[in-house]
């Protein structure tokens, strides 16, 4: 069957090669991929920046943001054939540390879990996956190939969920919040920001387009520039770009005993203009909590649906700019201005 692999750390090795049908021992239940979601993480793995090879392979399958229909469901699972199903990324640790032993594996203390696509277990972009029925999430079958948006949402109800809990450690009433990029993940964060009931605004770069017109259209206000001039001290933010001068503008802008969620994953840029000190001066004396937030539990894989299947289908619709082939993957794992979100379809839904 036709896979999308790379050979971790090594840029330049991304191809489409015929490899060997997925092992049973991978999961009971056989699955035809229907699309695959692309995200910065893959980018970074192709760039030979991120990722690990299963051990003892040089090369791992690519692809976390999965969508497919159960060609088998296998002997132990209440799935049945042609249910549109989405594979979990993260396994916990083998140890287990605590947060894995119950379930928490998103939270992994040792680091020694696994990822599918990205961690030494191979993801999803090949024509046929197998999976453990415990870690297959069935999706509303009337969001078709917008289930392909289930991962990333998953990312964002997680953060939301620790803003959520950490705001109980005061009195606190969160009313007005701030998105900072409307990338994927910012726009999904606004979504679900929105159903929650906040006063939301989003942030970005661009001035037009159809990041503005997505923001308007779930009844947020867009603002583009920069957080020092929004006009407001929002009382959560957050921050989807992972860019230096964001964040710090960030822990900077939120308001007084509020939380400012990182998951954006950056790395070098430009130096900022203040002193690491002086920013924590600003979160002190203000009792702002900066949290750092990465994947997701199943627990936020079932809210994350109850929040898809909630969303106006169209407006989830527009979230997806680009459909690639496989064949094209290379087109796929290239950033366009108007990208938002980018899919390689392996089938029809
Ligand atoms: C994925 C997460 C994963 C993280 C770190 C993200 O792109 O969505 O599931 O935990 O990368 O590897």
């Amino acid at each position: 069957m036709k896979a999308i692999i790379i050979e971790p750390m090594k840029p330049g090795t991304a191809r489409l090669e015929n490899i060997q049908e997925p092992d049973e021992r991978e999961g009971s239940v056989l699955v035809e991929a229907v699309a695959v979601g692309v995200c910065g993480t893959d980018i970074e793995i192709v760039e030979g920046k991120y990722g690990w090879a299963p051990p003892g392979k040089s090369h791992l399958v690519l692809g976390h943001e999965s969508l497919g229909r159960v060609i088998d469901p296998g002997p132990a699972s209440n799935l049945r054939k042609r249910d549109l199903v989405v594979g979990i990324v993260r396994r916990p640790d083998p140890v287990p540390c605590p947060n894995c032993a119950v379930g928490e594996w998103d939270m992994c203390r040792n680091g020694l879990y696994t990822e599918r696509g990205i961690k030494e277990i191979h993801g999803y972009m090949s024509e046929r996956w197998r999976i453990e029925p415990e870690y297959a999430v069935k999706v509303d079958p009337t969001l078709g190939i917008l289930g392909v948006l289930l991962e990333p949402t998953t990312v964002i109800v997680k953060a939301l969920e620790q803003v959520a809990s950490i705001g109980r450690r005061s009195y606190w009433e969160p009313h007005i919040v701030l998105v900072t990029g409307a990338g994927p993940i910012g726009l999904l964060a606004a979504l679900a920001l929105k159903q929650f009931g906040f006063d939301v605004h989003v942030l970005d770069r661009v001035e037009t387009g159809t990041k503005p017109e997505l923001v308007r259209a779930l009844g947020a206000i867009y603002h583009s520039g920069s957080v020092a001039d929004i006009g407001f001290e929002p009382d959560a933010i957050t921050e989807c770009t992972g860019v230096g001068q964001v964040i710090q503008d960030s822990i900077r802008g939120v308001g007084s005993g509020g939380i400012v969620c990182l998951t954006g994953v950056g790395h070098g840029g430009v130096v900022t203009s203040a002193s690491v000190a002086d920013v924590a001066a600003s979160a002190v004396l203000r009792n702002n909590v900066i949290v750092g937030s990465v994947n997701a539990n199943k627990r936020h894989w079932y809210r994350a649906g109850q929040v898809l299947a909630r969303a106006d289908r169209g407006w989830l619709a527009k979230l997806i700019t680009r459909i690639e082939k496989p064949e094209n993957f290379l087109n796929a794992l290239q950033r366009k201005p108007d990208d938002i979100k980018v899919v390689i379809q392996f089938s029809e839904v």
